[in-house]
């Protein structure tokens, strides 16, 4: 019997009617820009960028049949500590990339060039699942995982904006440990400082509004080289392809200026780590805008330059200012019973823990909700949203806000009481003896809180959890061995 691909999961979304009118406008967009070549670009499982380029007169043939690839692109091509490919043999199979239509928008700093973002399947030859959905796809499930959530709360969805701190860095003549410093000195919010580093984010937030991030505001922290600069909240999928722009544009800039984009959470001791708060609010309705970050013709589809504005904020409680409403306040309750798991995926290197260790410097520890108290892992942050802070920039923000969905949906289903808002600071409670709950303080110990949580595993279907869960513990184990300058400084001539 012919295979029929209207029965599986690829044949089901090519067969979207707003796909076809879609295709044909990106072929509008690339004839007027005069786009040569395409980025077709997937996320895998530790948020990075990967893909590959096609002439752009191919669009259409690359739209309908997708684009190639190996499945073991999903784990970075990389290999474990005993030599072996992650979770995936050399004769693993294809999976297909599929891409997306409405993420098309031109690269600002080489015009001849864009990218889309794609979703991936099993190829259609693949012996268990052909023309599937590819599972390990985080980016491809917030997608489902965001429709289905709609679906079971009356059209109730989460709206999402990030806090991306970064360090822009340069390489040091003498070497040493740490051969890098910082662009700007540790003076938070200083002028001075910042414009010394102007050209860098001015060009950043050009480069940003060419592709559709609605910039709201920037400024120099108190890291070397940490600059935070925010774009306009939206839904879940958009804002997190977002924060993959922002890191696109980031790593082209550094590359221009001869510096180092530096996400990882915590490069220095004694200095506040990299955070990405997840500033998170519940809306029903809808009002779709376009926001013009650009003058003149849009130089990618509309949809990269269109917000949800429009209505009515769930969260908030208009009668009872920073307490949230009945369905706010579970959807406390669920994202704080899984916090440890949660953490797994939001602080999710063994560097990240070392925000948490350097203790009083803004990073949370408390396993527990406060209204403005920053040493709680979930923050009312202003009466219309909560922020989940155990969450570092080197996430992936499409596992992360596919778990916290998924616990956001326990809490409002099963109507979790998150208790009453701690108002101490846990740090000194911690520090002074008392009993206080804290989140994971290794990867390890988080690791262990994801393997026991059901909920966020379902995050995290067909292969994800193990993929995930190999990668971090192999990495775990890349650390426990290794003798660091810490180990030769305290142990080396310490006896007799
Ligand atoms: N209702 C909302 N829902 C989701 N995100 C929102 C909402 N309102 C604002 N945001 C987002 O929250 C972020 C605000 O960050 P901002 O730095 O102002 O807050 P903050 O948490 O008080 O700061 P900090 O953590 O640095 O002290 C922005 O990314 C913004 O888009
Ligand atoms: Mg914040």
């Amino acid at each position: 019997m012919a295979f029929d691909i209207s029965a599986t999961d690829i044949g089901r979304d090519l067969a979207d009617p707003i796909r076809e009118e879609r295709i044909e406008r990106v072929r509008a967009k690339i004839d007027q820009l005069g786009i040569k070549y395409i980025y077709y670009q997937y996320v895998t499982i530790t948020g990075r960028v990967l893909g590959k380029a096609v002439p752009a007169r191919h669009w259409e043939r690359n739209a309908r049949k997708g684009i190639q690839t190996w499945l073991g692109g999903i784990t970075n091509v990389a290999a474990d500590m005993h030599g072996n490919l992650y979770g995936f043999s050399a004769n693993a199979g294809e999976s297909l990339a599929m891409p997306d239509p409405e993420t098309f928008v031109q690269l600002p700093w080489d015009k001849r060039m864009a990218r889309v973002f794609c979703t991936l399947y099993h190829g259609l030859e693949d012996a268990h699942s052909p023309g599937m959905y590819f599972t390990a796809d985080a980016r491809g499930n917030l997608k489902r995982f965001e429709r289905e959530f709609r679906d079971a709360h009356d059209g109730l969805h989460l709206r999402l904006g990030l806090e991306p701190e970064m360090a822009w860095l340069r390489k040091t003549e003498d070497g040493g440990i740490f051969p890098y410093e910082g662009i700007t000195k540790t003076y938070a919010y200083h002028i001075g400082q910042f414009e010394g580093a102007r050209d860098v984010w001015t060009q950043v937030m050009e480069y940003a509004e060419a592709m559709g991030l609605d910039m709201v505001q920037s400024d120099v922290e108190d890291a070397p080289g940490q600059i935070e600069l925010n774009y306009s909240f939206d839904d879940a999928l958009k804002t997190c392809d977002r924060l993959t722009t922002y890191r696109q544009i980031a790593n082209e800039v550094a590359r221009q200026h001869g510096l180092v984009a530096c996400f990882m959470a915590k490069p220095f001791m004694g200095a506040p780590a990299m955070g990405c708060h997840h500033n998170c609010s519940l809306w029903r309705g809808d009002d779709y805008q376009v926001v013009r970050t650009v003058d003149g013709e849009l130089p990618g589809m509309e949809e990269m330059f269109t917000y949800n504005r429009g209505g009515v904020n769930e969260f908030e409680n208009k009668e009872d200012g920073w307490i949230p409403t009945e369905l706010g306040r579970h959807a406390l309750g669920g994202a704080l019973k899984h916090i440890g798991a949660l953490t797994a995926l939001g602080a999710s290197t063994v560097n990240s823990y070392r925000r948490f260790a350097d203790v009083g410097l803004w990073a949370p520890i408390g396993a527990n909700w406060g209204l403005q108290n920053r040493s709680c892992t979930i923050r009312i942050s202003s009466p219309d949203r909560f922020e989940f802070r155990a969450v570092d920039s080197m996430v992936n923000p499409y596992l992360f806000c596919s778990a916290l969905l998924k616990a956001i949906d326990e809490g409002i289903r099963e109507k979790i009481d998150p208790g009453a808002p701690e108002d101490r600071n846990v740090v000194e409670v911690m520090q002074s003896g008392e009993d206080v709950k804290l989140i994971p303080m290794t990867l390890k110990e988080a690791l262990d809180a994801l393997a026991e949580d059901d909920i966020i595993r379902e995050a995290m279907p067909g292969r994800l959890y193990e993929l995930y869960d190999l990668m971090k513990r192999d990495e775990w184990q890349r650390f426990l061995k290794e003798v660091t300058n810490w180990d030769v400084e305290r142990y080396l001539d310490c006896l007799p």
